[in-house]
């Protein structure tokens, strides 16, 4: 089974960025989970993070026929973008959304989750574990 896992804008902040929010894991501590995620449940897991829509967008695209599932935490463009909603109905690939925080506690415009609306299920509020919890799932029923 391969997995790919896709991170938005300032995800590479990780640690840095408002840690009373996102906690003190950082970026690197996020590979190494699902490096260890990976061996443990002995799948390939690739990785990419950008701060770009359009890069995301290509990478969505180009997961066609390659990813049995993606995880996508599409950070602040969960929020604003319709084009990574339509990239991920263009390839149709089982995916699931994770937020670090609890969006839902927080502001009123982080209430809507366009990639959402496509995802089959939505962790939030784990930290870095929800990415984990997030790949079990697809392994557990796509792999
Ligand atoms: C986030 C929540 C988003 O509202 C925010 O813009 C992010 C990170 C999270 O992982 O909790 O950048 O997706």
């Amino acid at each position: 089974m391969k997995l790919l896992v896709i991170n938005g804008p300032n995800i590479n902040m990780l640690g840095i960025r408002e840690p009373g929010i996102y906690g003190k894991n950082t970026y690197a501590d996020l590979l190494t989970l699902l490096e260890q995620t990976a061996k443990d449940a002995v799948i390939q897991i690739d990785h990419f993070q950008s701060n770009h829509e359009g890069a995301i967008v290509d990478t969505i695209q180009a997961a066609y026929g390659v990813y049995d599932g993606i995880v996508i935490n599409p950070a602040a463009y969960t929020h604003t973008s319709v084009a990574i909603l339509d990239a991920l109905k263009a390839v149709s690939i089982p995916a699931v959304e994770v937020h670090i925080s609890d969006v839902d506690s927080r502001e009123p415009f982080r209430q809507i989750s366009y990639a959402g609306l496509y995802c089959e299920k939505t962790i939030k509020g784990q930290g870095i574990d929800g990415y984990r919890q997030a790949i079990c799932y697809l392994q557990e029923k796509y792999g």
